[in-house]
């Protein structure tokens, strides 16, 4: 990602810019946290990273693919091969059973319904809900409901995972367990992981800490040893 520019069109007219100059590489296998104030820019930053949008300017490739220019089928495209994402509010349907609700991407991916069954299921046993794939997502707890999301995120084989607010809507237990999780298919899978949190607490579960202010980067690097450290930097560019 190299000096990525966005700007969204006013209604209003004219433009408000969002990111600025934003340049930073994630190698394969990081397992990174995104932090910032509400407004910084965090969810625009992570949609470009997802090839949910594309920047106004700079380059951005994802597996040596320049997605700056592709079109939205071409984006799509790109998503379904690498990636799985999985939102703060869960995004499952609510009338589609656990198991129908994990196999449902794999439908865009050419695979035969037995096979799509076969991997869900897999997939199920994995988070540890194999028992509960009849189950309609209103019936389980919030930190089950993430983990279906993560099985559905999961199914599809994504090299890379993308999880805004992941543990937002979850108690500290539950959203410990995910983040536990989230660990474990990183160091044992290898699947890179870029997560977005308001808590510092949160992110020192990852191996590296971005941090946005106005659109630009204020911190890159390490999880440093307190917050403090991304306090005084806003407080000094201000
Ligand atoms: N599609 C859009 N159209 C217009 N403005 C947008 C759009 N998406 C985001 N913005 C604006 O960009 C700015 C940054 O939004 P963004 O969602 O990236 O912030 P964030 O850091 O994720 O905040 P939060 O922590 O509250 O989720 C905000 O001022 C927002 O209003
Ligand atoms: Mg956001």
């Amino acid at each position: 990602m190299n000096k990525i520019c966005k700007s969204f069109p006013l209604e209003i007219g004219g433009v408000q810019q969002v990111l600025f100059d934003v340049t930073f590489n994630i190698t394969a296998g990081e397992f990174v946290a995104i932090m910032g104030p509400s407004g910084s820019g965090k969810s625009t930053c992570m949609n470009i990273i997802g090839a949910l949008d594309t920047p106004t300017s700079g380059v951005y490739e994802l597996y040596g693919k320049n997605i700056t220019n592709m079109t939205n089928d071409e984006l799509a495209m790109v998503r379904n091969e690498y990636i799985g994402f999985v939102f703060q509010n869960f995004n499952l349907l609510p009338k589609r059973s656990v198991l129908d609700n994990v196999m449902l991407p794999l439908m865009y991916r050419g695979m035969s319904p037995n096979d799509r069954v076969i991997r869900s299921r897999e997939m199920l046993h994995r988070v540890g809900l194999e028992n509960f794939e009849t189950y309609l997502p209103p019936q389980l707890s919030g930190g089950m409901k993430q983990r279906v999301a993560i099985a559905r995120a999961l199914a599809g084989n994504p090299k890379l995972i993308l999880a805004d607010e992941p543990t937002g809507a979850l108690d500290s237990t539950m959203g410990n367990e995910i983040l536990k999780f989230f660990k474990q298919l990183n160091h044992d899978m290898g699947i890179t992981i870029v997560m977005i949190t308001h808590e510092f607490e949160i992110a020192r579960y990852a191996n590296r800490l971005i941090h946005i202010y106005d659109g630009r980067i204020n911190y890159d690097g390490k999880i440093p040893a307190s917050e403090d450290v991304l306090n005084k930097k806003t407080k000094a560019r201000k």
